[in-house]
């Protein structure tokens, strides 16, 4: 019987913890498929005592067994591309046995990143705090119609559509009076082609399509998170994707009807990396506590993230533009010691009190906090604590979907699996 697709995303502003969550169920899906995002991402699983950060590749690769597939909504850049491929072969994973990349996905050129730079850097003060990864100026590419695309590999005049993208790129370059992307940089690239064109080029919406046809489980990775949205998120403060449930069938060609469960992925706190507005942000010992705790720094660009309270009205509206159907709390264990816990649970906009997230929240929203009953020490074979089932009641209420799985820690095994649809 034909079978349906899962979608699996963030549903704050990244970091939520995707990729553990996607290495812990995993085995229960034969296809786990990157949509849209690229290097800016940096997704994390720990196992075994070792911690492994991926960027471009799905969470799904240290799973036998299981096809990772590198969607048409991605960027790819082929030299951060290959050092990932690099990293897991040298601890015996070889990406050529479970990898596949859509023909359609489009490419990161150095460039991209010059540019990205050079865009950040005219910002000043007001910059998004990219990543520096080339991200926004790839997709800008793209959807102005002058985008490389992986398919474009396998043409016999890529260099003259390289070079002549360069051109394009030394011109505006010009205009930030910035240096162009350097000579190396392009030869880097240039030998990177060369391994990324060896791997298995597919047309990821007919590949699909035939998975679904045969019953095979697919779940869609998400990177980033909904309030990074390029059309739904912090408007300018976002990435340059749809991060939401939408760009899981644009990113890899899976029509809408054929989408099943969609997991929102959620810190029991809030944190983002780079500049943007954040209601619930703390600036005083709590965030400093939470971030030393949660270690929250970068896993891509070893930035210190912000730290705040749980955004439930935030929460609820990724709920409703993604269509969320069951959520994942991760990290809750890092609170265990604090006794003077907050919840956001509405806004005061011009005086007025609000549970619905506005359109601009960069000035004069202030968040509404509760006090929430702390909880102990959390351990992965013990009941979860009266304090934690509260907070966890508490926030289904609000959003109206159930929380399934319960992170109490970054290893594997640190997973709570409660009830429903993620407990095959
Ligand atoms: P992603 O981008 O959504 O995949 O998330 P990141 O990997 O960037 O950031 C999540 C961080 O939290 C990583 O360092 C994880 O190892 C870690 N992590 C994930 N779940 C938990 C948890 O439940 N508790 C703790 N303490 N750390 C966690
Ligand atoms: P994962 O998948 C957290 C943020 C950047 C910046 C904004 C735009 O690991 O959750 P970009 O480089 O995309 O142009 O940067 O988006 N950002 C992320 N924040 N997690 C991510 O990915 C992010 N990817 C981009 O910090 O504010
Ligand atoms: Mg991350």
């Amino acid at each position: 019987m034909a079978a349906r697709m899962d979608v699996l995303l963030g549903a704050q502003w990244g970091d939520e913890g995707k990729g553990k969550v996607v290495d812990v169920i995993a085995p229960d899906y034969d296809v786990i498929a990157r949509f849209q995002g690229g290097p800016n991402a940096g997704h994390t699983l720990l196992f075994e005592g070792r911690k492994h950060v991926l960027h471009t590749i799905p969470s799904g690769v240290f799973r036998e067994g299981t096809v990772n597939l590198v969607g048409n909504g991605v960027v790819i850049d082929p030299v951060i591309f290959l050092k990932e491929v690099n990293a897991l072969k040298a601890i015996g994973v070889d990406v050529r046995d479970s990898l596949l990349i859509s023909r359609r996905a489009h490419l990161i050129l150095p460039t991209h990143r010059a540019l990205d730079a050079a865009s950040e850097a005219e910002k000043g003060t007001s910059k998004i705090g990219s990543t520096l990864k080339g991200i926004g100026p790839t997709y800008m590419d793209k959807t102005g119609r002058n985008g490389l695309r992986v398919g474009d590999l396998e043409l016999p005049d890529l260099k003259e559509r390289y070079q002549s993208l360069v051109r394009k790129h030394e011109r505006l370059l010009g205009l930030y009076e910035k240096p162009v992307a350097t000579k190396e940089a392009e030869e880097e690239w240039l030998a990177a082609v060369e391994i990324l064109r060896t791997m298995p080029f597919i047309d990821s919406e007919h590949y699909l399509d035939q998975a679904l046809r045969d019953g095979k489980r697919v779940l869609a990775e998400g990177a980033q998170g909904t309030l990074l949205d390029i059309d739904f998120g912090t408007y300018p403060f976002v990435t340059s994707s749809n991060t939401i449930s939408a760009g899981a069938c644009t990113g890899l060609g899976v029509a809408p009807n054929r989408i099943d469960k969609v997991v929102g992925i959620f810190k029991a706190y809030c944190t983002r990396v780079g500049s943007g507005p954040f209601p619930t942000e703390l600036h005083d010992t709590d965030g400093e506590h939470i971030r030393k705790v949660g270690h929250e720094f970068g896993s891509t660009t070893g930035r210190a993230r912000r730290c705040g309270w749980l955004d439930l009205p935030a929460l609820h509206y990724a709920v409703m533009i993604n269509g969320i159907t069951e959520l994942a709390m991760m990290k809750a264990d890092v609170l265990s010691d604090m006794d003077n816990l907050q919840v956001c649970t509405g806004y005061l906009v011009n005086g007025q009190r609000t549970e619905r997230m506005p359109y601009d929240i960069t000035g004069g929203i202030e968040p509404i906090l509760e006090p929430v009953e702390g909880w102990g020490e959390l351990r992965t074979e013990d009941p979860l604590p009266a304090g934690l089932e509260l907070y966890i009641a508490r926030i289904e209420k609000y959003v109206g979907v159930p929380i399934n799985l319960v992170s109490l820690g970054p290893d594997r095994a640190q997973t709570v699996l409660r009830q429903g649809t993620l407990v095959h």
